[in-house]
């Protein structure tokens, strides 16, 4: 499964950020973060709501541009180490200078600086969604906005939303949407995550996104699936992730496959792979013993991947080689 070329579209940067790395990190700053960790090193949480908690702990002793540039190097390792060819990442510019314009210029080129590196010695391409945080607010993603609408281009090729879906609705992020879009980027949305099928619904309806960062509970109204199945809608499933938060009890029960059959464009991802111990080689592997998918069945997944991917046509051909190989 490793040796199979692999497109990821749903991975949180510093999400993916190696417990290692962030313990290293926090040594470094004097940051007392020890409470997040198990006596096994891996992050220690109990639910979703304190994984976002954990979450927001460990990107405290991310401090600067040159901590993202190794975060960039350390992440696009592992991608590449899984058979990733070409990855889409969210990008908060709450964690990368407090949503300031001129420091997120800043990360930002450290990144790309990072990604331009990787494409050269690890094969991998990269570029970047920017996400703003649906528990910080509207006003808070107003300003994650203008800095997507800013640097829109070339890397920066979407705008999303993760955080809690609980809180507030997604037409309360209308006008950070309408302000991404008008700058040419594209628009995913996490929803139908935690909430139901309404939620999925509101991420396509009132925000208009073409992709769902997750979307599987989409399956519990199926005049909704055959909707998302008619209109091309992609879901950027992360079984893994919902296996490990308690969403469903295993693979099996996970319904990437049902969705995948009644027409939905489904996609395979990690979300946030070290917390929820996983890479793309074990969603891969574990999807493989779950639906006895094979390699025929991969293959057109990465291909369906490639085609949602936010990137301009140039770089599509390019990887398109990549995944025939
Ligand atoms: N941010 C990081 N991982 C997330 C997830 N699984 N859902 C919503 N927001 C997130
Ligand atoms: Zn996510």
């Amino acid at each position: 499964m490793k040796e199979l070329p692999k497109v990821e579209l749903h991975l949180h940067l510093e999400g993916a950020a190696p417990p290692a790395f962030i313990k290293g990190l926090a040594r470094e700053k004097k940051i007392d973060i020890s409470g997040i960790f198990d006596e096994d090193g891996s992050y220690r949480f109990t639910d979703f709501w304190n994984f976002l908690k954990v979450y927001e702990a460990a990107c405290t002793t991310l401090q600067g541009p040159q901590d993202f540039y190794r975060l960039t190097l350390a992440v696009l390792e592992e991608c590449a180490a899984s058979g990733v060819v070409y990855s889409e990442c969210f990008l908060s510019p709450d964690f990368c200078g407090g949503r300031d314009l001129g420091a997120w210029r800043e990360y930002l080129h450290a990144i790309t600086e990072a990604a331009a590196l990787a494409e050269k010695t690890m094969g991998i391409t990269l570029r970047g969604i920017v996400t703003p945080i649906r528990h910080f607010g509207p006003e808070k993603a107003r300003e994650t906005a203008l800095c997507a609408a800013e640097t829109a281009g070339g890397f920066i090729t979407g705008f999303g939303i993760g955080g809690d879906e609980k809180v507030g609705a997604l037409k309360d992020f209308l006008w950070s949407f309408d302000c991404a879009r008008e700058s040419g980027l594209r628009i995913t949305a996490h929803a139908g995550e935690w909430n139901g099928p309404d939620e999925v619904r509101a991420a396509v309806h009132d925000l208009g996104a073409e992709r769902v960062g997750h979307g599987v509970r989409a399956i519990e109204d199926l005049a909704l699936v055959d909707e998302l199945a008619e209109r091309g809608t992609v879901l950027e499933c992360c079984p893994g992730s919902n296996v490990a938060l308690g969403i469903y009890p295993t693979f099996r029960a996970h319904p990437i496959s049902e969705l995948d059959r009644r027409g939905v464009k489904v996609t395979i991802n990690t979300d946030d792979p070290p917390f929820f111990h996983t890479t793309m080689a074990r969603e891969y592997d574990m999807l493989n013993r779950a639906f006895d998918w094979d390699e025929g069945q991969f293959r057109r997944l990465a291909a369906q991947a490639l085609d949602a991917a936010f990137c301009d046509a140039d770089t599509k051909t390019r990887i398109a080689k990549l995944l025939e190989a």
